[in-house]
């Protein structure tokens, strides 16, 4: 099988560590637990960017603000073409609409457009009228207000924010080395991000929609939890929601938003029978995790959570990724500038395997 890259460092940043074994991620100098529900997306972007946007949270959030009303007024091109697309499709044909460039005000649209356009793509697909940003809204609670139309809670302002700040940056994943291999090449940031987004669209990265749901929806009713996944065990397929690539121990992400959705809870905007239902699930699929697996620490992962979260906000798990793309936008910026500042143009080799020339 041709290499995954898994053990090449292809990259310095100050943006993030995964550190896997001992299940802790460090975003920008602050570990995720110190950060997942107790700051804004605005100020996430202010760690992440803030040099480069030579910018304070106040700053970040006034021009982040006037970003999502300049980016409000290219709806007004979405065509039917674009309406029937798949959200993140939809969401990528309208990013490419915007200039391209590498300067603050490219930066700040890019910034803008996911949570933008996700809330327009969405409504005008159902048949419903567009939500114009607002004028004294936070990005989460503007972007939930242009999803429903009306004003959010704020528990759900505050899940979205732990939702967005938790997905923000995570090490040399697969979508953000795409952002870092375009960035090299100087065609400009909104090009990286286009690439970023063609990657995290791929069912291995971030857009299979809403598998756990699925799971759930499948399972109906905690008391078929444990015998319906012991099932699937028994038939060798894998239960969504579980387990990671990297980290050894706990996703500390599926930690920080599991917490985001029990203060949801606590509040009454989760139904008590999809609570209930999703902690049978999780309770079971452990047990069995780890009779199946002893020595291998199968725990729950960030997707497992994040489904519950963003159903419980009423988004429809075929936006999913546009919101997780909303999330980590910033991170692709911060990398693209990265390799824009202080990188060269990324040229790996491939060793030719094929016939000689006669
Ligand atoms: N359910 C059942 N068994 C599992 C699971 C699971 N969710 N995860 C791992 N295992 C088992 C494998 O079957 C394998 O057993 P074997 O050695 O007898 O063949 C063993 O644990 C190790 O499996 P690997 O594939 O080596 O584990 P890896 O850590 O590489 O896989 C992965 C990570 C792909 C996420 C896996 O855990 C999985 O398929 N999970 C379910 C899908 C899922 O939740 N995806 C979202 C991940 S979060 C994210 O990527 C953003």
């Amino acid at each position: 099988m041709i290499s995954g890259l898994d053990d090449v460092i292809a990259a310095e940043t100050m943006l993030s560590d995964v550190d896997g074994l001992n299940g802790r991620l460090i975003i920008a100098g602050h570990s995720l637990d110190a950060l997942a529900g107790h700051t804004s997306y605005e100020a996430m972007l202010a760690l992440l960017l803030g040099d480069f946007l030579e910018a304070d949270v106040a700053t970040i959030t006034r021009h982040l603000a006037a970003a999502r009303k300049e980016v409000h007024g290219y709806i007004e091109g979405v065509d039917a073409a674009i309406l029937a697309l798949s959200p993140i499709e939809g969401l990528r044909a309208m990013i490419a609409r915007l200039p391209d460039g590498e300067d603050r005000d490219t930066a700040y649209r890019l910034l803008a457009a996911p949570a933008v356009f996700t809330p327009a793509l969405l409504r005008l697909q159902q048949g419903l009228p567009v939500v114009a940003p607002s004028d004294t809204l936070g990005h989460a609670a503007d972007m939930l207000a242009m999803l429903t139309g009306t004003a959010p809670t704020q528990a759900q302002v505050n899940a979205l924010d732990t939702y967005l700040v938790t997905v923000s940056d995570h090490g040399l994943n697969a979508s953000t080395f795409a952002a870092r291999v375009v960035a090299s090449t100087r065609a400009g940031v909104t090009s990286a991000i286009l690439a970023a987004l063609s990657a995290l669209k791929g069912p291995l990265h971030g857009g299979a929609p809403g598998p756990v749901l699925d799971m759930l929806d499948a399972i109906g009713t905690p008391d078929r939890a444990e015998p319906w996944l012991a099932a699937e065990l028994a038939r060798g397929e894998r239960l969504m929601g579980f387990g990671h690539r990297i980290y050894r121990v706990r996703d500390p992400r599926a930690d920080a938003l599991k917490n985001a959705l029990r203060q949801l809870a606590e509040a009454g905007a989760v139904p008590a029978d999809r609570l209930a239902l999703a902690e049978a699930v999780e309770r079971s699929a452990l047990a069995l995790l780890r009779q199946k697996k002893p020595d291998r620490a199968l725990e729950t992962n960030v997707e497992f959570y994040t489904a519950l979260l963003l159903e419980a906000l009423g988004l429809p798990r075929e936006a999913f990724t546009c919101v997780f793309a909303a999330g980590r936008v910033g991170g692709w910026i911060g990398h693209a500038r990265e390799q824009i500042d202080h990188g060269r143009l990324i040229r790996p080799q491939s060793k030719y395997i094929g016939p000689l020339a006669a």
